[in-house]
């Protein structure tokens, strides 16, 4: 079904594919399903004007529809010009009319142009994967910033970039930091990239990781996930760091650790997920075996170093959608996977329904939370209120049918009390 609702999408005939998708990943978000039916009734969002900048899937898409049930006013553009699902973006223009400005393979322009279309609806609140809007609004788009009562942050590199805004004295209002959710970050960023980072890989390469030599770099959680992840497919780990505790941690978690420069001479597989720029540098690209493949987990397609690798590379061909072949002068072949973006959600559908469920769960509470504020916070970066994160674990844990334990009074007094010990 046409409409006159706002958007900018590839093709609005693909709606149906995208409807009948999003009803299948609803089946999986029990907990936001909830937030959805009590947003219905209670309307917590009447009035409000929400600009979000978020991964175009079929998760996304329940979010959305949540917090229009709530009565917000929504828009929507990508937060990364490979992540966008074409037919979820048509089914939420043509369906649910929710305007979009997100198109899979959009250019760099393009992706800009859609950042700025969709701060045209003067948000009072932002919704950030990558803090994109928020660097667009205090660089280009200060106009807006009256209006603007606060925001949110999906992940660990919108979380830093915000960080170091508010370090420079210049973040202009607050953020709620969803990342750092305790229901979030052990959840979506473990389990959540371990598997669909494996998934992304292997849609893309059909490679066999049994028997791999699997470099993961960093040892965050989102590496964490990854490297757990590989293991569990037969592959041999091995993790570089630069954090001395997470590197122990990796050790004892029983990967080996090493500098890149070496782990870069043995290594098959190669996946980066730190958050910064050139982990795969030129000096470690020279050191490659024939045939490695090379991929990026992380938010941004900084990790891997394309410039160096396009420089050092004779020619380069494409072999297969995401795949392209780097040849060096020395007949070596290095694999690309998705242009270094992050291959989870270029390649594949980013993470399980049943994981972004808990973290679009809390982005809805603290939404609500923000928009219920009698008195608006200053602007800094802070934490999800810690009720919201253990509601969302209470609610995630119901939505499987799994009950837990509660303390005794005995066992409540003896944790309040200091006298008792040998
Ligand atoms: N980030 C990682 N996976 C995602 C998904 N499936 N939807 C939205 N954002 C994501």
């Amino acid at each position: 079904m046409e409409s006159n609702i706002k958007g900018d999408v590839k093709d609005v005939g693909l709606s149906a594919t995208g409807v009948s998708r999003i009803d299948w990943a609803a089946r999986e978000m029990k907990v936001l399903r909830n937030i959805r039916d009590r947003f219905s009734i209670s309307k917590p969002l009447e009035g409000i004007r929400i600009s979000a900048c978020l991964h175009v899937t079929t998760e996304t898409a329940n979010l959305l529809l949540t917090l229009k049930a709530g009565g917000a006013e929504v828009e929507i553009c990508a937060s990364n010009p490979l992540s966008t699902q074409d037919d979820v973006a048509a089914a939420l223009v043509s369906e649910y009319s929710i305007p979009t400005y997100a198109i899979h393979g959009e250019d760099n322009d393009t992706y800009y142009k859609h950042i700025s279309m969709a701060l045209d609806n003067e948000p009072h609140i932002t919704m950030d994967d990558g803090a994109d809007l928020v660097t667009v609004i205090h660089r280009d788009r200060r106009e807006l910033l009256g209006n603007i009562l606060a925001g949110t942050e999906e992940t660990t590199t919108g979380v830093i970039r915000l960080k170091s805004l508010a370090a420079q004295g210049k973040l202009e209002y607050p953020i709620i930091a969803v990342n750092e959710a305790e229901t979030k970050h052990f959840f979506d960023n473990r389990y959540g990239t371990g598997q669909s980072t494996i998934d992304g890989i292997t849609r893309a390469t059909n490679v066999l990781w049994a028997g791999k030599k699997v470099v993961v770099c960093g040892y965050g959680w989102c590496s964490r996930g990854i490297a757990m992840r590989s293991r569990a497919m037969g592959s041999q780990v091995i993790v570089t760091e630069v954090e001395p505790v997470r590197a122990l941690e990796a050790i004892m978690d029983g990967y080996q650790v090493m500098p890149m420069l070496e782990a870069a001479q043995i290594g098959d597989i190669f996946v980066t997920a730190t958050g910064d720029v050139n982990v795969i540098d030129k000096d470690h690209l020279e050191l490659m075996k024939n045939g490695v493949i090379l991929a990026n987990s992380g938010h941004f397609n900084v990790e891997i170093n394309v410039p160096a690798l396009e420089q050092m590379s004779q020619s380069k061909r494409y072999v297969k959608p995401f795949v392209e072949e780097y040849v060096l002068p020395d007949g070596r072949n290095i694999y690309l996977l998705g242009e270094g973006r992050l291959i989870n959600l270029s390649a594949a559908e980013g993470h399980p329904s049943s994981v972004m469920d808990m973290s679009f769960a809390n982005q809805a509470l603290c939404i609500e939370h923000l928009a219920g504020l009698v008195d608006k916070l200053q602007p800094n970066v802070y934490n999800v209120p810690t009720q919201i994160d253990k509601d969302v674990a209470k609610l995630k844990l119901e939505s499987l049918g799994i009950y837990i334990d509660t303390l005794t009074d005995e066992q409540k007094r003896y944790l309040e009390s200091w006298e008792e010990g040998t």
